[in-house]
């Protein structure tokens, strides 16, 4: 019986995408297609890769180039600090490895900016190395193909599916796999509407039998987003102003703030409790409250408003942290009391 790997292997030696990338051996040529392909789809990639070679055609001209230049070529193409990396890599390969592209899996992941992924695809397709380069292809084939529902992103999903990817490779040829998986997952195993029919896989596919294709891969999601409400006391009394470090085990760590009092997330008015007393005291005006514009960090979404009150003297607490107001600008702070202090 046919391996999955041979089935594939022979399907892409049928109709699999003739790319510039795959004419040559060059793991120069190869690493700068990896790259470009992460950051943007196969036809607007080829006009970059062309572009990038016809300019750097070796990796020495590229670690010769100033990082203008590489930038410059790069635009259009988003998320520079690839491009930067690409150029500190060619200068690494110049300085750490004699101008010679390391021609070892340990080699090529120590180069800035290349991961399990890139290292994985250059080996194999450079060098016949047998690594499989699992990225989103790979996952979609695989978790449909034996119906799994580990999910995708989670350390323990991705390490699955690494294993198994690995071992369906065999003793097949690395570079063909790889670049199968890569075509069958782009042109028939798609993420909406997969061409089954056409699918030499098809009767294996565990997710055809089941009817959980559209399922398949399951991904944990997002998880939950907390709501949470802060009062902070911006306590002005005369030129100074009260900041407070923000310690351990919570969001900010080290930065600076106003004293904080966290209320439940529904709460809009003044909070006047045991901790507002102990920041403020007992003689105190408010002056006004102001909400800031809702910020989203990964996993929580804060909801805060600055209750601006004036003292005539700082309570113990607050005397403790009380700084010039003058010199509020030398602390850091989160990026939404910034906004707010750029207003003031
Ligand atoms: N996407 C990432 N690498 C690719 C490759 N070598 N061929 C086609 N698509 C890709």
């Amino acid at each position: 019986m046919h391996t999955v790997a041979d089935i594939l292997v022979e399907w892409y030696e049928r109709c699999g995408r003739s790319l510039p990338w795959r004419e040559t051996r060059d793991p120069y040529r190869i690493w700068l297609s990896e790259v470009i392909l992460q950051q943007t789809r196969v036809a607007q990639g080829m006009e970059y890769y062309l572009r990038f070679t016809q300019r750097f055609p070796t990796v020495a001209s590229l670690a010769a180039a100033e990082e203008d230049e590489v930038l410059k070529l790069w635009q259009g193409l988003g998320y520079y600090s690839r491009a930067r990396n690409l150029h500190a890599a060619a200068k690494q390969i110049r300085t750490e490895h004699g101008g010679i592209f390391p021609k070892t899996y340990e080699g090529v992941r120590s180069l800035r900016g290349v991961g399990d992924y890139t290292a994985a695809a250059v080996c194999a397709f450079a060098y016949d190395l047998p690594h499989a380069a699992v990225d989103g292809n790979f996952y979609r084939v695989l978790a449909r193909l034996f119906d799994l529902t580990e999910p995708i992103d989670t350390g323990a999903g991705k390490k699955l599916f690494a294993a198994l990817a690995q071992e369906l490779l065999g003793d097949a040829q690395p570079s063909a796999y790889n670049q199968a998986m890569m075509d069958f997952g782009a042109t028939l195993c798609t993420p909406t509407q997969p061409r089954c029919d056409e699918c030499p896989l098809a009767e294996r596919c565990a997710a055809r039998a089941a009817g959980t294709v559209a399922e398949r891969p399951v991904k944990q999601g997002r998880t939950h987003v907390r709501d949470r409400r802060f009062h902070y006391l911006h306590i002005v009394c005369g030129d100074r102003t009260v900041l407070h470090r923000r310690g351990a085990g919570d969001i900010w760590q080290g930065l600076y703030e106003f004293p904080l009092v966290e209320t439940d997330a529904e709460a809009h008015e003044l909070p006047q409790t045991d901790e507002f007393r102990h920041w403020v005291g007992d003689e105190w005006v408010l002056r006004g409250s102001v909400d800031l514009p809702k910020h989203q960090l990964s996993h929580q979404r804060i909801h805060a408003t600055v209750h601006r009150i004036e003292v005539e003297a700082f309570a113990p607490a607050a005397e403790a942290c009380a700084v010039p107001i003058a010199r509020v600008d030398d602390y850091a702070v989160p990026r939404l009391l910034e906004r707010y202090l750029l207003t003031k």
